[in-house]
């Protein structure tokens, strides 16, 4: 079967890496109602036709932070996702430049920044979670500069992780009894050539980011009440001081889904916001994003780029959120499941059809640029 949407990848994912690695990509938290309407609301979200306008010569790109890429779309930071393909993150981030679009490193990835950096000749943008310890920070903040890198997002949403039920039933998180363990090798035994792609030829098996704080074994402890124990929930937004303090590039704040944090962000002086409910993996009733995205947009006017994430799928939702007040989108599942799918090449396909989807979107919307796409574009009143 030839994989033509994201739902395609999903379907080829869920077949090619273990059960509790997909249930971590695919799932969110708790009964998972923000996660499903961070979809829904999208989904309600009407596009206004527009007809008969030259459309014979449309440019997606977009200039993004002093520099132009291809089109509004950003990997998005994804944790552990180099496991779903030998040295995934590697691959994507490979992927990501030969599309010319930015790739966001997590802070815990599999492979390290050094790593990633060294495979592509653009710097990958990096994601910081506040770990408690500040020295390992200032350090890390060093290593991330040394390679180039400009972008810096914050994540604000995750002063500790969300309840998720899958990671507990899948095995991932919590696994300590023999039938756990046994049940999670089973999980591995039924995907042989992962087994092989990851498994044997994908070592080191660590995060690579977390290494001088977790030792050489960083990550083969359970990753999701290590990160628990070790992010600093007490952070406040004081603490964006000790950054800026540290990290002479851009700062943008990712997690965001009220118009008052917006303000505040503004006034500490940040250079970019993500709205975002973590792809429906905190806070399980917090608002989709295309639903918070509007209001902050009003807040913000124009001030710093926003960016958004939580449901993008299509060409077309990259126009929604657009028109309702994003500057540029994250995708975060959808490339992980292309990378499960098919590595490098599948991240590289996805990334051409979304633009492929967005031009004849922006086609049959009657825009020749991204940045002419705002709420006139849509139908009903946000
Ligand atoms: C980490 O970012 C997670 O959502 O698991």
């Amino acid at each position: 079967m030839r994989n033509i949407s994201v739902s395609d990848y999903r379907k080829k994912a869920r077949k090619k890496i273990p059960h509790f690695l997909f249930e971590y990509i695919d799932g969110g938290s708790v009964s998972e109602s923000t996660l499903r309407a961070n979809r829904r609301d999208l989904d309600q979200v009407s596009l206004r036709q527009s007809v008969l306008k030259d459309v014979s010569n449309i440019n997606t790109e977009l200039e993004l932070f002093g520099t132009t890429y291809s089109m509004p779309v950003i990997l998005a930071p994804v944790g552990i996702a180099g496991l779903n393909a030998r040295r995934g993150e590697v691959q994507a981030a490979k992927a990501a430049e030969d599309n010319n679009v930015p790739f966001t490193m997590s802070t815990v990835s599999l492979c390290s920044i050094e790593e990633v950096s060294g495979s592509v000749v653009k710097p990958p943008w990096f994601q910081l979670y506040m770990a408690k310890d500040r020295q390992f920070l200032k350090d890390l903040l060093k290593r991330v500069k040394k390679t180039g890198c400009e972008v810096l997002f914050v994540t604000v949403d995750l002063p500790v992780v969300g309840t998720r039920y899958r990671d507990v039933r899948s095995g991932l998180t919590r696994c300590n009894g023999i039938w756990c363990k046994f049940w999670r090798l089973l999980q591995i035994l039924a995907r042989p050539s992962w087994v092989w792609d990851v498994g044997v030829m994908g070592g080191p098996h660590n995060l690579g980011n977390l290494v001088p704080l977790m030792g050489s074994d960083a990550g083969l402890k359970d990753f999701l009440v290590w990160t628990d124990e070790n992010f600093d929930p007490s952070v406040t937004w004081d603490d964006i001081s000790f950054i800026r303090e540290n990290w002479s590039g851009k700062i943008i704040l990712k997690g965001l889904l009220d118009p008052q944090d917006a303000s505040q962000a503004l006034k500490i002086g940040v250079d970019g916001i993500v709205v975002s409910n973590h792809g429906g993996r905190q806070l399980d009733g917090a608002p989709s994003s295309a639903r918070a995205l509007p209001a902050i947009a009003d807040r913000v006017a124009g001030a710093i780029p926003i960016l958004v994430d939580g449901g993008v799928s299509s060409g077309t939702d990259i126009i929604r959120m657009q028109a309702l007040g994003a500057d540029a989108v994250l995708i975060g599942r959808a490339w992980v499941y292309a990378l499960a799918a098919h590595g490098q090449t599948g991240v590289n396909d996805l990334l051409r059809l979304l633009r492929e989807e967005l031009r004849i979107g922006m086609a049959l919307t009657g825009h020749t640029a991204p940045n002419t796409i705002d709420r006139k574009t849509l139908v009903d009143k946000y």
